[in-house]
């Protein structure tokens, strides 16, 4: 298994014929080999940014819901940055003489978009959408790492085909449903977790772990069985799972 993670062109050339996969996956697929390193382990470094946002200090400490900000993540592949506009909302009339803002207000008076460094990013051979995973009511930080507690944003996991075939493998180590609001879909858990926070309700230890930690995982033997109910519940197919066509298209 170990040369699937690791290939030459040449595996990958075997591999595409084995798996029938089309020509410009294989394409992308070698050249990814030679060039893996470079983008994607930079894990919990942050990136320098135009404006010094902090997730702490508006997720957290304020208290604003992501889909504010990131208003497609639960409709579509993209999470999205919010435009200038949305800064603005607020930054029109509070904190408005802030030295740090003064790429904000310079962005919305020129109507020149900021330039955000994109944190994560998965290679173009890859494809990934957020909406699936937030209605199987998997929650950001399962993938971001603790983000509402970060000055400056920085990346929670590598995103490398092992990572994510983790949970593929074995959905049911990471999928968790609130037993006390048994009515929430779970994509509104996803989001109600923050709420809970907000609202200093006790958290389960699971929970707490997604919240500070990042990971939802678990191999007690009750918490796999639910992630089991879960899964089927779902319809989760987690034989197609790990399949090189869900992820390489
Ligand atoms: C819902 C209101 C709201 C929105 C929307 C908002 N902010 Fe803020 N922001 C605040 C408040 C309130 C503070 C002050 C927080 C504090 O220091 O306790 C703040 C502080 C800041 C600061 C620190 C300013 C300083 O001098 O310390 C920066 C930088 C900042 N925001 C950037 C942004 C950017 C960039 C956006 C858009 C992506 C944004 N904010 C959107 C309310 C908002
Ligand atoms: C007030 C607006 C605002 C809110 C609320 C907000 N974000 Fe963000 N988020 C941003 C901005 C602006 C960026 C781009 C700058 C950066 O990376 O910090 C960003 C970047 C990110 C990134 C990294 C994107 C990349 O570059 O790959 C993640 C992940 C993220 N946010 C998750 C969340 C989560 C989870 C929440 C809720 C707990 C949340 N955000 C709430 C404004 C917001
Ligand atoms: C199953 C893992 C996973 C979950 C859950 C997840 N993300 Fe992401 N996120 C990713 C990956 C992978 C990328 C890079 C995607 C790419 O390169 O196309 C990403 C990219 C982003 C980005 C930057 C690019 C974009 O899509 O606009 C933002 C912002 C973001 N995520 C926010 C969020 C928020 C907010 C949540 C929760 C509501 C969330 N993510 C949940 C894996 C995840
Ligand atoms: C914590 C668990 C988890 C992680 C981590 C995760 N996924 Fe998923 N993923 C799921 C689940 C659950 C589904 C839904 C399967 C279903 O409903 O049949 C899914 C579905 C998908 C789909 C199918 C989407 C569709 O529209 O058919 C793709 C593609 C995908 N994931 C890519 C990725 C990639 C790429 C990564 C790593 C960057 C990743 N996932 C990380 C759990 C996860
Ligand atoms: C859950 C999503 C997912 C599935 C399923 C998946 N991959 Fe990947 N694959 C990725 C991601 C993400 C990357 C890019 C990150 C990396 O390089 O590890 C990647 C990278 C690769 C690469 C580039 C070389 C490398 O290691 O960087 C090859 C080759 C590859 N995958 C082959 C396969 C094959 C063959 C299968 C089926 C056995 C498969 N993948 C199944 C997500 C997936």
């Amino acid at each position: 298994m170990a040369q699937i993670f690791k290939p030459s062109s040449n595996t990958v050339a075997r591999f595409s014929l084995f798996l029938g996969l089309s020509a410009p996956v294989i394409l992308g697929l070698a050249g990814a080999a030679v060039s893996r390193s470079s983008l994607n382990t930079k894990v919990n470094v942050p990136k320098n940014q135009p404006v010094p946002f902090s997730h702490q200090h508006h997720a957290w400490e304020l208290g604003i819901d992501c889909r504010y900000c990131h208003v497609s993540v639960e409709k579509s592949a993209q999470a999205g940055i919010p435009g200038t506009e949305t800064c603005m909302s607020c930054h029109s009339q509070i904190w408005t003489n802030s030295p740090l803002l003064e790429p904000v207000r310079k962005s919305y008076e020129e109507n020149i978009p900021l330039k955000w460094n994109l944190v994560n990013k998965v290679p173009e051979f890859v494809y990934f959408n957020h909406s699936i995973h937030i209605n199987r009511g998997i929650n950001c930080n399962q993938c971001h790492g603790p983000v509402q507690q970060m000055h400056i944003t920085a990346k929670g996991n590598s995103f490398q085909m092992q990572w994510c075939l983790e949970c593929h493998r074995a959905p049911e180590k990471y999928l968790m449903a609130d037993k006390a609001n048994p009515g929430l879909t779970p994509r509104q858990q996803v989001f109600e977790l923050y709420w809970k926070v907000q609202r200093q309700e006790k958290l389960t230890a699971r929970e707490e772990a997604l919240v500070t930690g990042g990971t939802a995982r678990s191999e007690k033997a009750e918490d796999v069985t639910a992630g089991k109910e879960l899964v089927q519940k779902y319809g989760i197919k987690t034989q197609q799972l790990s399949d090189c066509g869900v992820c390489h298209r």
